[in-house]
C-alpha cells in the first residue's frame, strides 16, 4: 500500500527554547524567513503526500493561520503590486490539504500520535517532528517512501552522529541487511561507552498502522510522557521494523546552538543572502566588528 498520509506532532512545550516558545509555538519560529514548519510541509508535499494532519495544542494558533488564507494581507499587496510576494502567500495557502487535531496537554510524542489514529485508519503513514529539518537532493521522506515500497515495513530515518553525542538521542541497534538496518532495540540517550550503536533517530519515521495498538499498550515514561520511541521498540520486537540511514543534511531547531547554526547556514544557502551574509561572517570571526566573543 502507498503512504497516502502524513502526522506532524506539533503540540509540545518547547521548554528548551523558553521564553520565545511561551507564546510562540517551537514549530513557528522563523529560519530565515520561513517557519521551520513550513520546510516540513514543503518536504512532504514534494515526496508527493497532500493529506497533512498537523498536531497542535493549547498557543498553537500561530500554525493554523500560517496555512490558512489571509484576505487583508494578499489585498494589500495587491494593492501595492508587490505580486511576488503575493504569489509566495497564495502558494502557501495551497500547498497542501491539511488538518488539525488537538492534543489536549502535552503527553508526549506517543500521545500526539495517538491522536491520529482516526484520520490514519488502517494504513501506513509519515510522521515528521515539527522541529527537524533535512536538506537533500531527494527529499529525506521520499527516500523513506521509496523503502517502504520495496520492504512494506515501518522505516525509520537515522543518521550517524559522533560518538560523544550520542545521549542526546534515541539510538539504534540493529542488524544490517542491504541497505537498511534491522531494528533489534532502541536505546534513549545512552551513555557513549553503552550505546548499541552511533546511528541516532532524527525524527522521521513511516509506520504501519499497528503503531496505535501498541501505543495503546506503552507505559508512560518516568518522565510522566507516552514516547513514540517506547513504542516502537516494542513494535520492533514482534515486528519487523528497518533503520535506514538517509542521505541529506540534518538540522534540528528545537534548541538554541542548533537554531543558530541552522539559520546561519540556511542563510548562507539563500543565494540573495550568501555573499553579503558570508562577508559579514567573515569581519566578525577576523576581529573587524566590535564584537567580543
Ligand atoms: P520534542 O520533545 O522535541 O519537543 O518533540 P518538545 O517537548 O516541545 O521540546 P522540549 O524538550 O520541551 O524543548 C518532538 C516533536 O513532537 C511534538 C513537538 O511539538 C515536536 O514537534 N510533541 C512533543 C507533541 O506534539 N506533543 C508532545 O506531547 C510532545
Amino acid at each position: 500500500m502507498r503512504v497516502r498520509k502524513a502526522v506532524i506532532p506539533a503540540a509540545g512545550l518547547g521548554t528548551r527554547f523558553l521564553p520565545a516558545t511561551k507564546a510562540l509555538p517551537k514549530e513557528m519560529i522563523p529560519i530565515v524567513d520561513k517557519p521551520a514548519i513550513q520546510y516540513i510541509v514543503e518536504e512532504i508535499v514534494a515526496s508527493g503526500i497532500e493529506d497533512i494532519l498537523i498536531i497542535t495544542g493549547r498557543g498553537k494558533r500561530a500554525i493554523e493561520d500560517h496555512f490558512d488564507k489571509s484576505f487583508e494581507l494578499n489585498q494589500v499587496l495587491k494593492e501595492r503590486e508587490r505580486t511576488a510576494m503575493l504569489e509566495t502567500l497564495e502558494n502557501i495557502e495551497k500547498m497542501a490539504d491539511i488538518h488539525y487535531l488537538r492534543q489536549k496537554e502535552a503527553l508526549g510524542t506517543g500521545h500526539a500520535i495517538l491522536k491520529a489514529k482516526y484520520h490514519i485508519g488502517n494504513e501506513p503513514f509519515a510522521v515528521l517532528f515539527g522541529d527537524d529539518l533535512v536538506v537533500s537532493e531527494e527529499p529525506c521522506l521520499a527516500q523513506l517512501m521509496k523503502l517502504y515500497d520495496k520492504y512494506s515495513a515501518s522505516i525509520l530515518a537515522v543518521q550517524r552522529v559522533p560518538l560523544q553525542e550520542v545521549s542526546e538521542y534515541g539510538v539504534v541497534k540493529g542488524k544490517p541487511i542491504n541497505e537498511v538496518h534491522l531494528v533489534e532495540d532502541l536505546v534513549e540517550k545512552p551513555k557513549p561507552e553503552e550505546a548499541p550503536s552511533n546511528l541516532a533517530l532524527l525524527g522521521r519515521y513511516i509506520l504501519e498502522p499497528d503503531i496505535f495498538d501498541v501505543l495503546e499498550r506503552t507505559p508512560y515514561s518516568e518522565r510522566g510522557e507516552l514516547e513514540l520511541t517506547d513504542a516502537i521498540k516494542r513494535m520492533s520486537k514482534d515486528k519487523v521494523v528497518y533503520a535506514y540511514e538517509i542521505s541529506g543534511r540534518w538540522y534540528t531547531v528545537g534548541d538554541r546552538l542548533s537554531y543558530l547554526k541552522t539559520t546561519v547556514e540556511f542563510a548562507l544557502m539563500r543565494e540573495e543572502l550568501r555573499g553579503p551574509f558570508w562577508e559579514y561572517l567573515r569581519e566578525l570571526t577576523d576581529g573587524g566588528k566590535d564584537v567580543e566573543p
